[in-house]
């Protein structure tokens, strides 16, 4: 039987490349002052059909429970911390800075950079209007691409504002109602053929396409640009104003990640979304918000493609998987003697392994070097001393048993 379609298994190499990754997301914002929280996988369908727009609702996979509940899994964190934090909103102080790392499912055409499931950063600002948290969540973005050893020659953040589409649409008399799906059109016209983007656009076609040739401006944006030159971080940024964003919920500064030679889909994607919480709560609770969210498939895909980045990332899952010791028990009559120390190498936090079953030296040495051990401690007619061999320069020497624990912590710290 084979997965599903658009979902993957996780081999132990696979496991060891997503934990690179989620390792990297979480120093970053941790770097930035962001807290870890999650939210639940299953959702009330509505929760996402109130407020995300129809291109999430879409792509819900969704089902009725047993207690004949309208559910769905989540597609997207935002509603949750729009839900959580009204619900909590007095518990903390503001602005809150909190980053989740989650898996999520959309029910889209598995392709390239897209599958059923997929694992997102999200980082998300609550409680805050000022420009400068826009800024600062740019820079987060850029500094965490920046950790998996990308350029400004690698990657570029193409930011916008959505406020610059809406007095657009504003000024053209265009009722409220007709802008998500307007918004939808451009945000998708880069990727959809000028005909089909100018049949929708209808009489709006013209002058969307002059904006779109011409580069918008804003007040905002150039502010935007001024603070992320003052970290030296503008290299890694452009205004495109064709930037829209597919959610309905945003409200101001949207950006999206993506590689430079533009070979794949957006890495990252977010922005400001004042109004979210107001709605979802029913206007119990009036927060600000902002926030962006980075996929673990497209990523994946550009460290694979960028060969410094593929070289950090292979460093580092080089040992991640490895024991530090293997024991070879070279004869049956001191197994006894041989559990005992590996129970204390291992409480000291040694990465140690042994033959479950008796099996021949020669066998349990190959063994050792498969599993990538340092050192191989051979307990057999030496006892009460133990052989100790270092695999690499292949020294041997023997060390009295009770000696054995000081002696290798002397010499080779722990992997853990
Ligand atoms: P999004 O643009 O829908 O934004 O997703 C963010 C990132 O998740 C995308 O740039 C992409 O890398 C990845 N992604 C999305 N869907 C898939 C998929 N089907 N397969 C693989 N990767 C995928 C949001 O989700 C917003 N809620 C982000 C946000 C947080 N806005 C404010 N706070």
């Amino acid at each position: 039987m084979q997965p599903l379609p658009g979902f993957r298994d996780f081999l132990p190499a696979d496991c060891a490349v997503r934990n690179y990754i989620f390792a990297r997301w979480r120093e970053v914002a941790r770097r930035y002052g962001f807290v870890e929280w999650d939210g639940p996988i299953l959702e009330a369908t509505e929760l996402y059909t109130k407020k995300s727009g129809p291109e999430i609702i879409q792509q819900l996979f969704h089902f009725v429970d047993k207690g004949e509940r309208d559910i769905a899994l989540r597609p997207e964190l935002t509603p949750t911390l729009a839900r959580v934090v009204a619900a909590h909103e007095r518990e903390f102080r503001k602005p809150l800075k909190w980053f989740s790392i989650g898996q999520f499912f959309r029910y889209e055409k598995p392709q390239r950079g897209r599958s059923r499931e997929h694992f997102q950063l999200n980082c998300d600002i609550v409680g805050e209007t000022a420009l400068a948290a826009d800024a600062d969540l740019i820079a987060l973005a850029i500094d965490i691409l920046r950790g998996f050893g990308f350029t400004e020659k690698d990657v570029v953040l193409r930011i916008s504002d959505r406020q610059f589409w809406t007095d657009f649409l504003e000024s053209e008399k265009v009722p409220e109602s007709q802008w998500q799906e307007i918004l939808q059109t451009i945000d998708k016209s880069e990727r959809e053929p000028r005909e089909k983007t100018a049949a929708k656009l209808g009489d709006l076609a013209d002058p969307v396409f002059g904006l779109l040739k011409e580069g918008g401006r804003s007040e905002n944006l150039e502010m935007l640009a001024d603070e992320l030159r003052h970290r030296g971080l503008d290299r890694f940024v452009e205004v495109d104003i064709g930037i829209v964003r597919g959610l309905a919920y945003y409200t101001g500064i949207v950006f999206e990640a993506f590689d430079r030679a533009g070979k794949f889909r957006a890495i990252a994607g977010g922005g400001r979304y004042d109004n979210l919480i107001g709605q979802l709560s029913d206007g119990a609770v009036q927060l600000p918000a902002l926030g962006f969210a980075m996929g673990d498939v497209v990523l994946g895909e550009l460290i694979n493609d960028t060969p410094g980045a593929r070289a950090s990332m292979q460093k580092a899952v080089a040992s991640q998987d490895k024991i530090d010791l293997y024991v070879v028990i070279a004869k049956e009559e001191r197994r006894a003697d041989a559990l005992a120390q590996i129970q204390q190498f291992r409480d000291c936090g040694y990465r140690i392994d042994y033959p479950i079953s008796p099996a021949k030296v020669g066998k349990q040495f190959q063994t050792a070097e498969e599993l990538g051990a340092t050192i191989a401690l051979l307990y057999g007619d030496e006892w009460p001393q133990v052989k100790v061999k270092n695999l690499a320069t292949r020294e041997e020497k023997l060390v009295p048993a009770d000696r054995l624990l000081a002696e290798i912590g002397d010499t080779f710290p722990t992997s853990s």
